[in-house]
């Protein structure tokens, strides 16, 4: 994957540094560009010289251009890079970058990039134990994941205090292979792609501080989302409440109950190519939700009843108007899984039904993998692999991708 592939190879201040001219050779060697970004402090570790001489490629590091060079008059050269890459490697990530990164600062050339990417993020962290293993750090990391960042995780063994544990940063091999797989995940073949995605539970409201809801965490719609923009689509993300940080480069709404959410969707629609709806719609809401809060006191009797009517089903209403876009439904299910996703899929018009049981190990709420079957119109059931919700996300564009060729 990496023969012809454009590398920004970020290298900031830890001891690992000195392996990034390797790392540069083995990319080059593969049939990469490398463009390498260093922060002032990756300097003390090893010299843009000989990142320059093994990349062929002047190295960046500050973000104005210096008075004296008549060859660095441009400012812009974060949002030129970042557009010119395919993927940005951090590596060796510290603990001080891995924060800004995370934190959105932009107060030199390598964070500036970070935020401009229009590519995948990967991130390799190296330090010391102690910085690695606190509690901020691994905040800070879980702040990057779930951005959308990938991140591969050190290695263990003796650091370069004398103390052992994790922190190392993994073999030059295994860089480039984690590269690799990044860039098989990722091709950018959505871009041009308008995909409406849906996300999480939705509430309905009893009084003002009740509501019926339901589990979902919505890992599975943002998983979608974020593999839908990394792969150059454009996100529209209408998400119930969740607990979750909206991934790069995609745009969220945030809807509360299910009337709002088929409101949101009915008016993207339109405007998109795809929607793949993963929400957990609730079926019912309460009929006549009160505006005061309900008192036990004040209620007679050791009863409440609540009368509920049916939400609009908005898949179901998409599919009667969906022409030639492609339309993608999920079916969570206990028992007699196929025969109901089957009998939904022709219902609601669908060009594909992800039926998923979260009673399966490795599946369900709040997990982050899944175990899910795909059913089309014409198609036998596939069966997929416990795999993670990520992968399963990238699984569903192949679908909707081919769907989406075999239309047009
Ligand atoms: O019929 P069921 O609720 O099991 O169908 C699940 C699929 O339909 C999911 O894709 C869900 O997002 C969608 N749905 C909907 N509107 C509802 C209920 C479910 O769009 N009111």
């Amino acid at each position: 994957m990496l023969n012809g592939k454009r590398i920004l190879l970020g290298v900031t201040g830890g001891i690992a540094a000195y392996k990034s001219p390797l790392l540069v050779r083995e990319f080059v060697k593969a049939g990469a560009e490398v463009q390498v970004v260093m922060t002032r402090s990756a300097a003390q570790f090893v010299t843009p010289l000989a990142l320059a001489t093994v990349s062929k490629r002047e190295v960046v590091s500050e973000m104005f251009p210096r008075p004296d060079d008549p060859n660095s008059t441009s400012w812009t050269k974060h949002i030129d890079l970042g557009m010119w890459a395919d993927i940005m490697l951090v590596a060796p990530a510290t603990a001080h970058t891995l924060a800004r990164i995370a934190h959105g600062f932009a107060d030199d050339m390598l964070t500036s990039l970070a935020l401009a990417l229009r590519c995948p993020l990967a991130l390799a962290p190296a330090m010391d134990v102690d910085m690695f293993l606190n509690k901020t750090t691994q905040q800070n990391i879980d702040i990057l994941k779930e951005s959308g960042c990938f991140v591969i995780d050190p290695e263990e063994g003796e650091l370069a205090s004398g103390l052992v544990g994790p922190g190392r940063l993994p073999e030059i091999d295994r860089l480039v292979a984690f590269v690799d797989g990044i860039l098989e995940k990722i091709h950018r073949d959505l871009s041009g792609k308008s995909i409406l995605v849906t996300a999480g539970p939705t509430q309905e409201p009893i009084d003002p501080v009740r509501y019926i809801g339901n589990r979902s965490s919505g890992k599975m719609g943002f998983a979608i989302a974020n593999a839908a923009a990394l792969r150059g689509a454009e996100v529209t993300l209408v998400s119930g409440p969740v607990y979750l940080r909206t991934p790069r480069s995609v745009r969220r709404i945030d809807v509360s109950t299910a009337e709002e959410m088929n409101t949101a969707v009915h008016l993207e629609f339109e405007n998109v190519d795809a929607v793949i709806m993963s929400a957990a719609v609730a079926d019912y809401t309460v009929a006549n939700p009160v505006n005061k809060k309900i008192k036990r006191e004040t209620m007679p009797g050791d009863e409440l009843t609540l009368t509920l009517k049916k939400n609009p089903d908005i898949l179901k209403s998409l599919g009667e108007k969906k022409q030639n876009r492609v339309l993608v439904g999920f079916a969570l299910e206990t028992d007699d899984g196929i025969k109901n996703a089957k009998e939904k899929l022709r219902r609601k018009n669908l060009d594909l039904i992800v039926l998923n049981n979260p009673n399966e190990p490795g599946a369900g709420f709040n997990s982050d993998t899944n175990v899910v079957t795909f059913l089309t119109p014409a198609g036998q059931a596939e069966h997929l692999p416990l795999m993670s919700k990520f992968d399963v996300a990238n699984r569903i564009l192949d679908r909707v991708k081919s769907t989406l060729t075999w239309l047009t």
